[in-house]
């Protein structure tokens, strides 16, 4: 057990120590060498852009989309006083809805990333959720308010949508860039998720995610270092995170395949058992398995 521990601790520690990010070392390892096989792939702006930068702001705004979901959400709004964060219940026509988009509106955008990544790419978790100001967040984790990298391969990434106009008083998702996160780690000098790096006095500034509804941004969460900004008193902020694992898979290229047996884990937002199958592997002849698997 002690074994185990301090093996956890090196891989997190040499993952700081040499990539500079809070992703384990062995991710970091896995993805050079995957982004290595992968690199003569790299044929659009898309792609080289959110290679280089870790993020990539959509040119479109779906605000069509986030208006019609903003109004169903908006149906459910129960007693919400006295809690940090809402978790908006998702019904069957807001699956219909959130289907419609991914299949429609972002069908450029993933036909693009299977192109990269020579595989298909599936979504694996939707969180749909209201957050509100809190008084702790600056000394606690209450909504992954600390800047944290989420512990992935890279075949793994999301799409942040603002389902509200976002202001800096509405606590938007806040990002620093690949190549950011490697310089804001090494100025903080902690090897894991902490609220430091909020105190340096840098010049390096992270990218906000303010703007009108519909707004929308993909990230590779494992690179770039992320975190829910804090709502003013009285504000709040409704956002959708869908979450996408590239994956090949020759059965079926549905973006919802997996709803068949991860019907909770999808649309339940708190459990990351299907991401966790597509992109967490846990020994080194499962990452190897991955990594054969991308050709
Ligand atoms: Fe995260």
């Amino acid at each position: 057990m002690k074994i185990y521990k301090l093996i956890i601790f090196f891989d997190k520690y040499f993952g700081y120590l040499f990539f500079k990010n809070y992703n384990p070392f062995r991710y970091n390892l896995l993805d050079m060498f995957l982004k290595k096989k992968l690199s003569k792939r790299i044929n659009n702006n898309f792609i080289k852009k959110f290679l280089d930068d870790g993020y990539f702001i959509l040119d479109y705004n779906f605000s069509v989309f986030s208006e019609k979901l903003s109004s169903l959400i908006n149906l459910q709004d129960k007693n919400i006083d006295k809690v940090d964060y809402y978790k908006f219940e998702i019904n069957e026509d807001i699956k219909k809805l959130i289907k419609k988009f991914v299949n429609n509106d972002l069908s450029d955008y993933l036909n693009k990333l299977k192109e990269y990544f020579n595989s298909n790419v599936y979504v694996t978790n939707i969180t749909l959720k209201r957050n509100f100001y809190s008084s702790i967040a600056d000394r606690e984790e209450i909504y992954n308010n600390f800047y944290h990298n989420d512990a992935y391969v890279y075949n793994h990434f999301k799409l942040f949508i603002n389902l509200m106009d976002i202001d800096v008083n509405t606590g938007p998702t806040h990002i620093f860039s690949t190549s950011d996160t490697r310089k804001i780690i090494n100025m903080v000098r902690k090897y894991k998720r902490n609220n430091q790096i909020e105190k340096l006095d840098s010049e390096i500034i992270p990218y906000k995610h303010v703007g009108p509804s519909g707004k929308s941004l993909f990230c590779f969460t494992s690179k770039c270092l992320h975190k829910a900004g804090v709502p003013s008193k009285n504000k709040f902020r409704d956002y959708l995170i869908i979450t996408f694992v590239a994956y090949p898979n020759k059965e079926n290229d549905n973006c919802f395949y997996y709803e068949e047996n991860f019907e909770e884990e999808i649309w339940n937002g708190d459990t990351n058992k299907l991401t966790t199958n597509l992109a967490k592997p846990y020994n080194l002849k499962q990452m190897l398995t991955l990594y054969k698997k991308f050709i």
